[in-house]
């Protein structure tokens, strides 16, 4: 079979046999695969954990969002950003994979996988398959998202409430998950088949774009010529992302790995709607953005930083708008890999993790930036909202419930020791240790790694 995307290579995959009587058993389901995700609200430390794993997979996926999200990786003292491409990328002897179900701005790919190839990242191109059911994010998408921001920004402060601005990284998420859901999105596979097609299909969307949005101007001639341009290059990585995975999950035994972008309370159905992003970042989001049955997924790995940061407008109950977040702020270079905005900051909420834990049923926790809190004189955690002084059994669906919760703290003693150069559970001071046991037996998930640097080597491993 070619690599090469063509309709042709369809009837030559392998599929379950039809016809013939051959059933596959719930037993039998395949490889397992396992899943890492964002257990607050992004910035967790996703792309160390999936460094981590990555250099034992074969196949690292990406299955949701796009180039919103902002993963760091550290290897050997160098920094590498990724945005659209899995951070399992550096691993050179893996596969990456952009399932169906993220949304592809071209000029952003092809300008992340260059960028990284200049600080060493080798041979992403050969290595990098592309679904051809994935959704294509247009100039016109991000454009749009700047001015649905502005929009939303002139009701700030007009007591118009939740319609206020979002504050979204203006990649185009929102706009091209809207032209999915509506039906008229173009997707990698539209673009690789009869050009004239594509074309008629895109003018159209800008049209629809433009009756919603008169300031809206397009050069649709550069625009087709730029799109025909990146196609060529794209063609080569372009497969059917359903038969690809079947094969990975049915064929000789595989490591597969999906690295989840954006996080639980960022989710479109289970996140502080409306200021959240458009994809599902939950483990549901495996499934349908790369087309992989539930009983194939194995592991789910949350990863949580040891306080809490969010990026962007909505309600955050732990916040610290005082020195405490400032030192957070500052100590943790909390500041977004993809916008440059400076993180919110505040204590750890077990609240969140408990929510999150109920959606996405997590078989261990990574706690990252443990070493952020080692000059601390005090930490807390919270432990439960109340409202009107009372304890609240869930996590309020409604914002307006969510921005008057009180949270109820514990309040633990800081162990005020460097704890960078921990490579053990022994080697850790035993308040650490003690702030690490509450907050596992708290949310009833064991703690697989705890972070205690940026890169590789600066990762406690439980289990
Ligand atoms: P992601 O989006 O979940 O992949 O996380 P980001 O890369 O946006 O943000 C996490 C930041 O924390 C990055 O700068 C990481 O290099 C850094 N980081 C991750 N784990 C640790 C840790 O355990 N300690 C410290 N000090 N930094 C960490
Ligand atoms: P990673 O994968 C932190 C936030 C934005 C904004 C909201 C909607 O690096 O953890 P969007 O552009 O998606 O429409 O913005 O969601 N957001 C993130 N915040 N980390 C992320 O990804 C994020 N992806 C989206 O700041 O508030
Ligand atoms: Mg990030």
């Amino acid at each position: 079979m070619s690599l090469t995307w063509s309709a042709k290579d369809h009837k030559n995959m392998s599929q379950p046999a039809a016809g013939t009587g051959q059933k596959r058993s719930r037993g039998d389901a395949g490889n397992k695969v396992t899943v890492v995700l964002g257990a607050q609200w992004g910035d967790e430390g996703k792309g160390k954990v999936v460094d981590l794993l990555a250099t034992e997979a074969d196949v690292v996926c990406r299955c949701q969002g796009g180039n919103n999200a902002g993963h760091t990786v550290v290897v050997d003292g160098k920094e590498y950003d990724f945005h659209l491409l899995p951070s399992g990328i550096i691993n050179s002897k893996s596969t990456s994979l952009i399932g169906n179900g993220v949304v592809i701005h071209l000029p952003g790919l092809f300008e992340e996988g260059d960028k990284n190839e200049k600080k060493g990242l080798k041979g992403w191109e050969k290595r990098l398959i592309v679904s051809d059911r994935a959704h294509l994010v247009f100039d016109f998408h991000q454009v749009v998202d700047g001015l649905q921001e502005t929009e939303r920004q002139a009701q700030d402060g007009k007591n118009f409430g939740l319609c206020g601005s979002i504050g979204t990284t203006k990649k185009g998420i929102g706009p091209a998950y809207s032209s999915k859901a509506s039906r008229t999105g173009l997707r990698v596979c539209d673009l690789l088949a009869d050009f004239k097609d594509f074309s008629v299909r895109f003018k159209n969307l800008v049209r629809q774009h433009q009756a919603m949005y008169p300031a809206l101007t397009v050069d649709v001639e550069d625009q087709l010529k730029k799109l025909k341009e990146y196609s060529e290059r794209l063609r080569p990585m372009v497969r059917d992302g359903v038969y690809y995975m079947y094969e990975a999950l049915h064929g000789s035994p595989k490591k597969i790995l999906v690295e989840g972008a954006n996080a639980a309370l960022l989710d479109i159905d289970f996140g502080t709607y409306p200021f959240v992003t458009s994809s599902n970042c939950t483990v549901g989001g495996a499934c349908t953005g790369l087309g992989i049955p539930p009983l194939n997924i194995g592991d789910v790995f949350g990863v949580s930083k040891a306080y809490t940061t969010r990026v962007g407008i909505g309600a955050f109950p732990t916040e610290q708008l005082n020195a405490v977040g400032e030192l957070l702020q500052t100590r943790g270079h909390e500041v977004g890999v993809t916008t440059g905005r400076k993180r919110r900051c505040g204590w750890l909420d077990l609240v969140i993790l408990r929510y999150a834990h109920m959606i996405n049923g997590f078989t261990g926790i990574a706690l990252t930036k443990l070493d952020i809190l080692d000059v601390m004189d005090e930490i807390k955690v919270g432990v439960a909202y109340k409202v009107n002084g009372k304890r609240i059994p869930h996590f309020p669906a409604n914002m307006d419930v969510l921005h008057k919760v009180e949270v109820e703290y514990e309040t633990f003693p800081g162990w005020k020791t460097d704890t960078s150069a921990a490579r053990k559970w022994n080697d850790l001071p035993a308040k650490a240790q003690n702030y690490i046991h509450f907050i596992e037996n708290h949310i009833g998930v064991p703690i697989k790694w705890i972070g205690v640097g940026k890169s590789r080597e600066c990762m406690i491993q439980m289990f």
